[in-house]
């Protein structure tokens, strides 16, 4: 591995050719993070927060897969924790060996995946180390990043809307040989070209998050965001949520942050929202009790929007948690509008007032990652500097346990980014001009931040 990483720290003075990277010699075994499918059910009888992520997730060495055609194996020198990381460690909603299993049973190429670990992790950037065969528009010491749609584009369902291919799996999740380890497995129409005043680790923590916000916020496939819309934003300074707060604001949209601390007010104000909710400070009780809502509690969040708005509706609520918020979501938004959801992190069994949806002609969107292209301008907007990275934190492969624990309990901001193969923080710059122009937004989100506190 030593081998491969001086070649990469030599990459921006070099004049290494593709040919001297596909010459590199690959390890046998590369370090991952994996959970262990003879450990599914150690959590069973516990609840939901008690199931702690460092236990189940183990750093491990394991041989490099074979190469397939239309695949790369890139050498992963950072890569983030994503919420998804969390479901997989806790073995929730089901065990995510029951998805490799049933990739397996495709081909004998996907058979692969199909093993006693899962190597999980669904960002990267890095290096391409070695392409398949067919693999024409990247090459061996191309520094990339990956998005997270793994398709087989087979059938017709999938030709418009990549999204919609019968065998769409999010890599790493449902895929193996995921980007929280030395070296990843990819399809080659996963990767994009890395933005160059972005370091590794700020580079990889963006991707599977703005993509999905990107899509669900900003995409005609999503809730089609417009100037001067309204939009509601739960988790504001959350991983998806500080996407979302960054188009609403990029695409001169009115924002309006939920938040549940201070804090991270004080971070949704610093990225230039003004319209804030501490849910909180407010004390919203929107379930009575385990089978019953509060419609006068949706009111006086209802009222609240209305304070901050100047008495409008939301015209879009952007929705994740799911059971907890979803009657209130439904309930807030203005005639005509929508609530586009991607997740349900509280609870997946939803209940809201349907004279609220019909009556008042509100349309309810399921979005989900984003297609191919979504994925490609979602990272275009990072790459112009349009849109920048909300890292707060970066930890050790080692730490990995520790990061998805930290997100499972809420205790992050942003987003949390995983050291691999770099060594420290701040590596992989190539446009350090571009970067002094936009170095307080992609420190926005940092302890250390310097604009912190002001
Ligand atoms: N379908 C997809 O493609 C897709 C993609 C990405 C993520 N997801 C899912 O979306 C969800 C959020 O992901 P994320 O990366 O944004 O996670 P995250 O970084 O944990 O942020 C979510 C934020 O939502 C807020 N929140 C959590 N529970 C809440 C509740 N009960 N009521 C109100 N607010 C709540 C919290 O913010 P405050 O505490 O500040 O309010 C939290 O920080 C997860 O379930 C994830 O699996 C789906």
């Amino acid at each position: 591995m030593k081998e491969i990483l001086d070649a990469i720290n030599a990459l921006d003075s070099s004049d290494a050719t593709a040919e001297d990277f596909a010459a590199l010699p690959l390890p046998e075994s590369y370090r991952a993070v994996t959970v262990h499918k003879d450990e599914a059910g150690m959590f069973e009888g516990l609840t939901t927060r008690e199931k702690d992520p460092r236990r189940s997730l183990h750093l491990d060495d394991v041989p490099v897969p074979e190469l397939g055609p239309g695949e790369a194996l890139v050498a992963v020198m950072a890569s983030s924790v994503n919420y998804n990381s969390v479901w997989t460690s806790i073995f929730e909603p089901v065990s995510t060996f029951g998805f490799l299993e049933r990739y397996g049973r495709l081909s004998p190429l996907t058979k692969r995946h199909d093993l006693p670990y899962h190597i999980i992790g669904s960002d990267l950037a890095g290096v391409v180390l070695r392409t398949g065969v067919g693999v024409n528009a990247w090459k061996p010491g191309d520094e990339v990043v990956a998005h997270c749609l793994s398709v087989e584009l087979e059938s017709a369902d999938g030709h418009n809307d990549t999204m919609l291919d019968p065998q769409q799996r999010i890599w790493g999740f449902e895929t193996n040989f995921g980007g929280l380890a030395e070296i990843a497995l990819v399809k080659t129409n996963q990767l994009m070209p890395k933005p160059r005043h972005l370091s590794w680790e700020e580079a990889a923590a963006p991707g599977l998050v703005n993509s999905t916000a990107y899509r669900q916020l900003v995409s005609r496939n999503g809730a089609g965001m417009k100037q001067g819309d309204n939009v509601l934003i739960w988790g504001a300074s959350g991983g998806l949520g500080s996407y979302a707060t960054q188009f609403a604001l990029a695409g001169g949209a009115n924002p309006i942050c939920v938040v549940s601390s201070p804090e991270k007010a004080d971070i949704c104000r610093r990225m230039g929202a003004e319209a804030i909710i501490d849910r909180n400070a407010e004390g919203y009780k929107f379930w009575k009790d385990e089978n019953n809502q509060d419609p006068r509690e949706w009111k006086r969040f209802g009222a609240k929007i209305r304070e901050l708005t100047g008495g409008e509706d939301v015209d879009i609520v952007f929705e994740h948690p799911g059971r907890e918020t979803f009657g209130a979501s439904v309930y807030v938004t203005r005639k005509g509008g929508t609530i586009v959801t991607c997740a349900s992190t509280s609870g997946y069994e939803h209940v809201y007032d349907n004279r609220y949806l019909w009556m008042s002609l509100k349309s309810i969107v399921g979005s989900h990652f984003a297609n191919y292209r979504e994925a490609w301008e979602a990272n275009r907007l990072i790459a112009k500097g349009k849109i920048h990275p909300t890292l707060s934190k970066t930890y050790t492969l080692e730490q990995t346990g520790q990061a998805t624990y930290d997100v499972h309990r809420n205790l992050h901001q942003g987003k949390v980014g995983v050291l691999c193969l770099a060594t420290a923080e701040g590596q992989g710059v190539r446009d350090p001009e571009m970067r002094a122009k936009h170095i307080d937004s992609i420190n926005l989100f940092r302890d250390d931040a310097p604009n912190r506190g002001e």
